[in-house]
């Protein structure tokens, strides 16, 4: 709820001098400056309490490099990302829903579909896994030349960026579909694990006594000429972390059961090695 009458004088002298030519950047100034505003006359902070804030976010600047971006890590922890994907991403009920984006994505190697895209010491320790499914439109219609990028944390919750041991481009697939729409990787089970708790977010997660846990998924970035494009999750059913993700972006579409299959048939059709699980996800894209 926009609070659209200001309550004060002080909060309409500030709104009344927003001006500039840009009327987007009127409009979302001045709904930020109403929301803060009501919101100092409903809690009232301390002085000492609000400068405490302003070192928070200062702290937050510096945990940021190249490789880090802690303002996303604390959207990402208070809902806010999950939020403006939840605004952007509307359309047919069918659709595969969007997820956020995560601060692990890399530039993934093409790999021919099929691939196997665990090369780590976790191929050998892992649950081999089978993800297939298919790409069409909200009518299924299979989508041919779609490019599907995925990336996941291996059995043990690290990307290739976290882990020494594992090659770079590790975990990471860029795989383009046939005229059937389908699409098919080998891999292994991925972990539940922690978000990043050694800068300022960390420290809030655990004032306000929150897990830092997201359960186990793959990422998945689908795009296709004519489409919009997707980015989402794949969340592992049965996982203990789905009610409480850390980062609020679990969709009940999005997960999907790891199932156990002792078929050698099966197997020997997919090129697995013996028992493996398998995780079926058909992806549903918005025509442009
Ligand atoms: C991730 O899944 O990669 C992620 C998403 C949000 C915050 C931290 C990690
Ligand atoms: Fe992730």
């Amino acid at each position: 709820m926009r609070p659209s009458e200001p309550a004060d004088p002080l909060s309409a002298q500030v709104l009344a001098s927003l001006a500039g030519a840009d009327p987007r950047l009127r409009e979302l100034a001045g709904a930020l400056v109403a929301h803060l505003h009501a919101f100092v006359r409903e809690t009232r902070p301390t002085e000492a309490e609000w400068l405490r804030a302003v070192d928070f976010l200062v702290r937050t600047g510096h945990a940021c490099t190249p490789e880090r971006n802690e303002f996303i890590l604390l959207s990402d922890m208070l809902g806010l990302t999950s939020a403006v994907d939840e605004v952007n991403h509307t359309g047919p009920a069918n659709m595969t829903p969007s997820s956020v984006e995560g601060p692990f994505h890399s530039p993934a190697p093409a790999r021919p579909m099929g691939a196997w895209i665990a090369e780590g010491p976790e191929r050998e320790r892992g649950e081999p896994t089978l993800v297939h499914g298919r790409v069409t439109d909200c009518d299924g219609r299979p989508l041919a030349g779609a490019r599907l990028d995925v990336w996941q944390a291996d059995d043990a919750g690290h990307y290739d960026s976290q882990d020494a041991a594992q090659p770079p481009g590790n975990l990471r697939a860029l795989l383009t579909t046939g005229d059937d729409g389908a699409y098919w990787f080998r891999t292994v089970r991925p972990s539940s694990y922690p978000v990043p708790t050694d800068g300022p977010v960390g420290e809030l997660l655990r004032a306000l006594g929150r897990h830092p846990m997201r359960p186990a998924h793959v990422h998945l970035r689908v795009e296709a000429a004519g489409h919009r494009p997707l980015t989402t999750h794949i969340f592992a059913a049965g996982d203990p972390y789905l009610a409480s993700d850390a980062a609020f972006a679990v969709k009940d579409a999005l997960v999907v059961p790891f199932r156990p299959c002792a078929d050698a048939a099966r197997a020997a059709r997919f090129s697995m090695p013996g028992p493996f699980l398998e995780a079926e996800f058909d992806i549903r894209l918005v025509a442009e």
